[in-house]
């Protein structure tokens, strides 16, 4: 039985309650929150931008801790849930691999590369596992066409175009998303998720091009892969109120164009050019976010699973990331 800890019990604190406790091998101990009100409210449902975090906590058949360092020291966890605001990353996930546990830190991994660089060598110093929240390297659309680009049976990717607009985070009682400080702005905290997957099915490009608003609430990308596909990226989180969390894609192979609208019924579509039906099956274990958790569980319990994301893999995408705003703020292409 992996006993786990979370330690932030915001919106995707309660995302990883849910997904862990759907999981028969695991069992969510500990908690850690700051935040007396958090705590307060943890019997009432939360906001987010996506569904699917637990509705109710019931905090008492957990062990609830205010500092890391006095969970950590009760020695009741094998390993971390961190779902703490991005400022808070690389240290307290370098505070649980010392301690000894394993550790699964929500996206991004941190605002810098030292600080990414810095949780890849506790890592490995610890000998424990590190996996960072790339939830779409899971989610079941995203899976399945990456299987359809790896596969090539529709021959070479041509182009593709990736969309995921929002409105701006309001759950968070104290705004910390909308201080670049402590989020990095909407490139390392929303864009990031396509920046990851562009990353993951078709490799580090050579440079980026960005273009962006003077506060980066919108960021539109061009990946370039000399003699490779033509790649693109848009998104925001200053949509209008009531407009409805969408991400999107488009990705043309040679010989098929594969559609997903995460708004769209049906959602996931492809269209081959000899008319041939395509296997449009799902890779199945519920959204993406269940599928992270379950893979880190399936790795600390010794499965010879595919990494699917390493921490480098994780430390590449900030680079990428940021690669991104410097060419948005400096209006010019950025080389990796
Ligand atoms: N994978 C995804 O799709 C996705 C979606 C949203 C957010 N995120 C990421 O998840 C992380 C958390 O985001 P969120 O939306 O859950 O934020 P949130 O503000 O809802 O939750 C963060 C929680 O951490 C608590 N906290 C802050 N400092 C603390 C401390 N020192 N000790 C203990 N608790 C502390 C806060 O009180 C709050 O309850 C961010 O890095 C964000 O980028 C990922």
């Amino acid at each position: 039985m992996i006993r786990v800890g979370i330690v932030g019990l915001g919106y995707m604190g309660r995302m990883h309650y849910r997904c862990w406790s759907g999981l028969p091998g695991a069992k969510v101990t500990a908690v850690c929150e700051a935040s007396p009100k958090v705590l307060a409210d943890a019997g009432k449902p939360t906001k987010g931008n996506v569904e699917g975090a637990a509705e109710h906590i019931d905090l008492d058949s957990l062990s609830v801790y205010s500092d890391l360092g006095k969970l950590l020291a009760a020695g009741e966890v094998d390993a971390l849930s961190i779902t703490l605001p991005t400022f808070l990353h690389a240290d307290t996930t370098v505070q649980g691999l010392e301690a000894g546990v394993h550790v699964l830190c929500e996206k991004p991994m941190a605002l810098t590369v030292a600080d990414c660089d810095r949780m890849v060598a506790a890592a490995a110093k610890a000998g424990k596992t590190l996996q960072i929240g790339h939830c779409i390297r899971f989610w079941p659309e995203y899976v399945a066409a990456r299987n359809l680009i790896k596969g090539g049976r529709y021959g070479k990717p041509i182009a593709a175009s990736f969309r995921r607009y929002s409105t701006m985070p309001a759950w968070s009682p104290d705004s910390w998303f909308a201080d670049e400080q402590r989020s990095g702005g909407q490139p390392l905290d929303l864009h990031i998720h396509d920046t990851d997957y562009v990353h993951y099915a078709f490799g580090m490009p050579a440079t980026v091009s960005s273009v962006a608003d003077p506060h980066q609430t919108y960021i539109s990308t061009q990946y370039h892969y000399p003699d490779g596909p033509a790649i693109v990226a848009e998104s925001t989180w200053r949509m209008a109120k009531g407009y409805a969390f969408e991400m999107s894609f488009v990705i043309v192979l040679e010989g098929a164009t594969i559609l997903y609208d995460c708004n769209a019924k049906p959602a996931f579509r492809v269209l081959t050019s000899d008319g041939s039906t395509p296997d449009l099956t799902l890779p199945t274990g519920g959204d993406g976010y269940a599928r992270e958790v379950e893979h880190f569980a399936r790795v600390l319990a010794g499965e010879p699973v595919d990494p699917v994301i390493t921490p480098n893999d994780a430390r590449e995408t900030i680079r990428l990331v940021l690669a991104e705003k410097e060419s948005a703020r400096e209006g010019r292409a950025v080389g990796l």
